[in-house]
């Protein structure tokens, strides 16, 4: 639609990026579409197939097998992702992937893989992707960019109160562990590494409710949207 523009939204781990990018999406009848998941998919198919992350000729192949997709799931209103065909929303999201997935994301043909495909879903517009990259390498021209992040401690209870109910066994000291390395590699890799990007605007929100946070958002698209239109 005329009008329609790119927001791209970038942070570290577990602040609140996907339930921003999911609500606006929803309001703004655009696409969401979450660049984490598909480094989460990418890194299972190398755990299953024991893929060698040094090893180029290996990484090439593999993701030569690769193909994923987003698929709305009508029952529970959203889009999901499918690896060859299988939907692996839900096995991504466990700890043995998470511990690996930074390790994989840093791997510079996964991120051009990834990219690439990443690139071609916002020719159209419309669209509201989050991730590491998204203001700086994925859509450096995207008309709005949010930059989020929160107290470490609050992400850690935020994280471990979205595994809990799924993994008894989960402690709050490895899901700390395990934001803390994300957030380490992803900053400080050399490929595409987590920083905001000039033009981004901060949103800190550690003590501000999910509403608030997508009205500042809302706010944000309108003053956009009608700047484009002048
Ligand atoms: O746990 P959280 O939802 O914060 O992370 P995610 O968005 O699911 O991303 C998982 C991991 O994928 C990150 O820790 C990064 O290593 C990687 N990633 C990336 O490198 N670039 C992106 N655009 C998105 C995710």
């Amino acid at each position: 639609m005329a009008g329609d523009i790119i927001i791209a939204i970038d942070g570290y781990s577990s602040c609140g990026k996907s339930t921003l990018a999911r609500e606006l999406a929803a309001h703004l009848a655009y696409n969401y579409i979450d660049s984490g998941a598909m480094y989460r998919a990418i890194t299972l198919f190398f755990l299953r197939n024991n893929v060698n992350e040094q090893d180029p000729a290996q990484i090439m192949k593999a993701l030569a097998q690769i193909h994923l997709s987003f698929i709305f799931n009508s029952a529970h209103n959203k889009s999901e992702i499918h690896l060859n065909d299988e939907n692996v929303e839900h096995l991504i999201r466990e700890m043995v992937v998470a511990d690996k997935v930074s390790d994989v994301a840093a791997i510079k043909e996964v991120r051009s893989f990834a990219v690439g495909q990443q690139k071609k879903m916002g020719r159209k517009k419309g669209i509201v992707m989050d991730g590491r990259d998204i203001g700086t390498v994925v859509f450096p021209e995207a008309e709005l960019k949010i930059f989020m992040t929160a107290d470490p401690a609050i992400r850690v209870l935020r994280r471990f109160e979205e595994l809990f109910p799924a993994n008894h066994n989960l402690s709050l000291d490895e899901v700390r562990h395990n934001l803390e390395m994300r957030d380490y590699i992803d900053t400080n890799r050399a490929e595409s590494p987590l920083t905001q990007a000039p033009d981004a605007v901060l949103i800190d929100n550690s003590h501000i409710s999910r509403t608030e946070q997508l009205h500042m958002a809302l706010d944000l698209v309108k003053e956009r949207i009608a700047v484009l239109q002048q």
